[in-house]
């Protein structure tokens, strides 16, 4: 306002046009300027109670981070210099409050706290607004909805579905052993992963794992993840406008495109099938409803179903949080049981013991492998397949310690870090899987952190008023 009224006044004084122009630019840039130094100002001030690492005025500590190891081992160090908080600043104008005990983060998670709008909001043009990103009524809506598909009936009978995946997997890992010859697993754990969630959540039947060759939608989500990363560390991609026009920019849209192709013909031919089948009676008779029927047939009290846009969202949420996070579990429970070859042995024991002449495990069983359990936990202590969330505060945090943080800022949850904490856990390096014995489980809030990893996160991270 104050711009457009000093260009008037000059405009009337007889100023030449260009002239008027090129002050009304420079006008815009001293004030985009100044809202982006007081920006950066209130940032500073409401990190004054949580000292860090030195920062460079204009990267920040984006330079910091290689995206390899070295980052873990400088995190690692950070978090023994700073107890329990620290901010890390991504360019001039981008903080966050990094923490790193149980204590801070039970604070905010026990709170009703929002996703944060930066780094979710990133992954918002491919995921869309399904329930790891959504907020408020949206997400009240679709959680109330889509709460049956998570019922105990419903989980049981994918116990089956998944042993046949996994049998798949080891039939072909049989033939490598034969040979000698070396692979990548984790890659042939994301292929038993998706071929998974497809069958349980969707009752596809991709035969991923046999045709051969790399599957474009892992491919595709491995790209788009990258791009994701490297827009955070990148200060100029944070601007939407800069991303998109980049070559990475480019990338980004292009495996958005083909992970989407993928998931929109999944629904596309389960709509065909719904309308052959046409009603729910019928198609429950014939088989146990599946998430996806659930997201097509749902309906809310006022008769409403969800619109195409949040069913493609859902899907594509689904099947990314659904084979992602549980590929990068099962590869690194195979890692540190390599790694451990004397607690591959009691779980090897434990398991034939509870196999007896079975083929598989069934669902009772799961109760009857303990030990295998304490490794599992442990390997997700160590390896956690999410190793950070975040959210966004709307009122002032203060936190056990008497220390406040202002609305409005960014907090970071470091699972990882947490995981690796020494006043919380002892010897965080070492794989000790019996410290999950009962006995020794004396802090709730530690298994709190390893529930979250478990994926009984819905329940804990997120709960329904
Ligand atoms: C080891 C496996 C898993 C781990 C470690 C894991 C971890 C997490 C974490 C930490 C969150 C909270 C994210 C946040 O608040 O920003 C989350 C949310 C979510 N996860 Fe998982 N997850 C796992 C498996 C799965 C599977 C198998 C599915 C689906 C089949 C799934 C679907 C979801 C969904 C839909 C959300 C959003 C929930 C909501 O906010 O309502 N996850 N997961």
């Amino acid at each position: 306002m104050a711009v457009a009224e000093s260009a008037l006044s000059l405009q009337l004084s007889g100023l030449p046009m260009h002239q008027l122009i090129a002050l009304l630019c420079v006008s815009a840039v001293v004030y985009k300027l100044s809202v982006l130094l007081h920006k950066r100002n209130v940032a500073f001030h409401a990190m004054a109670a949580f000292p860090g690492p030195p920062t460079h005025w204009l990267f920040g500590h984006a330079l910091e981070f290689k995206n390899d190891e070295r980052d873990i081992v400088k995190n690692l160090k950070w978090a023994q210099h700073y107890p329990y908080a620290f901010p890390v600043w991504y360019g001039p104008f981008v903080c966050l409050l990094k923490i790193h005990h149980p204590d801070y983060v039970k604070t905010l998670l026990t709170s009703t706290e929002p996703k944060d709008d930066f780094v979710y909001s990133l992954i918002k043009p491919w995921i869309g607004e399904g329930l790891l990103v959504s907020e408020g009524q949206k997400w009240i809506r679709h959680r109330r909805l889509l709460t049956p598909g998570f019922h105990y009936d419903v989980l049981k009978p994918y116990i089956q579905l998944m042993a046949d995946s996994a049998k798949t997997m080891m039939d072909k890992w049989e033939r490598y052993a034969k040979t000698n010859e070396s692979f990548e697993l984790s890659e042939h754990v994301s292929l038993m992963t998706l071929d998974s969630i497809l069958k349980c959540a969707f009752s596809y039947n991709s035969n991923c794992q046999t045709v051969g060759g790399s599957n474009t939608y892992i491919k595709a989500v491995y790209q788009i993840i990258s791009l994701v990363n490297l827009r955070i560390r990148t200060i100029l991609y944070h601007n939407d406008l800069i991303f998109y026009l980049s070559p990475h920019g480019y990338r980004y849209r292009k495996a958005r495109k083909v992970a989407y192709n993928v998931t929109a013909e999944v629904i596309r031919k389960r709509k065909e099938a719904l309308k052959e089948e046409k009603e729910l009676d019928r198609i429950q008779a014939k088989r146990n409803l599946d998430f996806l029927d659930i997201l097509l047939l749902a309906k809310d009290e006022n008769q409403q179903s969800l619109s195409d846009e949040d069913i493609q969202a859902e899907v594509d949420t689904f099947m990314f949080a659904g084979h992602d996070t549980t590929a990068s579990g099962v590869s690194f429970i195979f890692y540190c049981l390599a790694c451990h070859p004397e607690h591959q042995k009691m779980c090897r024991d434990e398991i034939l013991e509870v196999l007896g002449d079975k083929d598989t495990l069934g669902w009772d069983d799961l109760g009857k492998i303990p030990y295998t359990t304490m490794c599992i936990k442990e390997c997700l202590r160590l390896y956690p397949p999410v190793p950070a969330i975040s959210r966004k505060l709307s009122k002032p945090m203060t936190f056990f310690d008497g220390r406040t943080l202002p609305a409005g800022r960014v907090v970071g949850v470091s699972v990882f870090l947490c995981h690796k904490n020494a006043s919380v856990w002892e010897n965080p390096d070492v794989f000790d899987p019996l410290r999950f014995l009962p006995e020794n489980v004396s802090r709730g809030h530690l298994m709190h952190l390893c529930l979250l990893q478990l994926g009984q996160e819905t329940a804990l991270v997120r709960s329904l008023p």
